[in-house]
């Protein structure tokens, strides 16, 4: 470049810069055949482990899934299930035996799991307001909770919490029994700490909930703030996909081998409507989380196809050999004095 242009102030052009002309140093990788098969090799090297790791992992985690949602219908509502469910008078109490088959360490996580349950549908997750949850002061913003925002049409005030994803609040309650002893569910710190802190209120309590019409689901404690309604919290962070698990409690004692563990399951909530389908989960938790086969496989996969690509170049290489393009002939190599 011109050394006049680029001192003179006055003149239209940008400031000579490396980086505006396009002219920083770069690194401009040739792949050769050893470059290529060291590279291949080194990723398999890195990822078998990790996934065999994983597994590993997951493969120590110990979970009990058992679904009840059939099971616990009587015979004689077996054709119309729904009439069971939303009947006050049916006995919706429901006993399940689990056997332990591996030694659970404390602390283990009590889930409920849903099929079916579309929590992502557009007008269920928009049918909430964020501002009633947060503020007692905007009790009456329930314009987003169609179509349940008020009392008796407008008269009886504000639903607290308004909306449909609230009121389909979960409502199975669960008891677990080791012989004829109660074992505690530690319910507390099931929901996010940020949730509890900033989206829902500490001065905010729940009114005319579940009064009138179609009951949708669960009850709340009007006495409690919605910051302390962890049940409430859980349920309200949609679930993206049509299955999903939600964290129900905690089990603070572990669970022995062979060990045979009582359910009491209170079935009250009602899929059978549309299909869906209710369990009950018991997991332990490790590094790796819950039991989870997806990074454990796809490490391997991603280990087993680099190490199958590696081979098949090192075959090529030693048996086929094609001459590559002779690298001194490259323009940055050409230029260097050297050459
Ligand atoms: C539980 O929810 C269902 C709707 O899924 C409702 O019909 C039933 O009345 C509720 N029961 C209780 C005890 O809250
Ligand atoms: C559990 O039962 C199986 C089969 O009955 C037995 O082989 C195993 O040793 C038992 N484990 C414990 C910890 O009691």
């Amino acid at each position: 470049m011109d050394e006049a242009l680029r001192t003179k102030p006055s003149s239209r052009k940008p400031k000579y810069s490396r980086f505006t002309q396009q002219e920083l140093p770069a690194w401009k990788p040739i792949l050769t055949p050893k470059w290529f098969i060291t590279s291949f090799v080194t990723i398999a090297i890195l990822f078998t482990p990790a996934g065999l790791l994983c597994l590993w992992a997951s493969e120590h985690v110990v979970e009990i899934v058992d679904r009840y949602d059939d099971d616990c219908l009587p015979d004689s509502y077996a054709t119309n299930p729904e009439t069971f469910i939303q009947s006050k008078n049916t006995n919706k109490t429901c006993v399940r035996t689990l056997k332990i088959p591996r030694k659970m360490t404390a602390p283990i996580f009590i889930y409920y799991q849903l099929d079916n349950f579309y929590q992502n549908h557009r007008r269920y997750v928009k049918s909430r307001s964020e501002k009633q949850l947060r503020d007692p002061d905007d009790e009456d913003e329930t314009d987003d909770c169609k179509p349940i925002e008020n009392l008796n049409g407008n008269e009886g005030g504000p639903i607290v919490p308004c909306g449909l994803v609230a009121w389909s609040l979960f409502n199975d309650t669960y008891k677990f029994f080791k012989g004829n002893k109660v074992i505690d569910i530690d319910k507390k710190n099931i929901a996010w700490e940020s949730d509890k802190k900033y989206k829902f209120g500490s001065e905010v309590y729940p009114k005319n909930f579940q009064k009138e019409g179609l009951i949708g689901g669960g009850q709340l404690d009007e006495s409690k703030p919605l910051s302390e309604q962890e049940n409430l919290i859980v349920w309200m962070k949609t679930a993206a996909l049509p299955t999903f698990r939600k964290l129900y409690g905690r089990i603070n004692t572990d669970l022995e081998a062979n060990e045979t563990i009582t359910i009491v399951i209170q079935n009250n909530y009602n899929t059978y409507e549309f299909g869906g389908e209710k369990k009950v989960a018991l997991s332990t938790a490790n590094w790796i989380g819950g039991k989870n086969d997806f990074f454990g496989i796809s490490f391997l996969a991603i280990g087993g196809v680099c190490f199958f690509v590696a081979i098949t170049f090192i075959l090529l290489y030693v048996f086929k050999p094609r001459p590559p393009g002779d690298p001194t002939y490259l323009s940055w190599n050409r230029n260097q004095p050297a050459q």
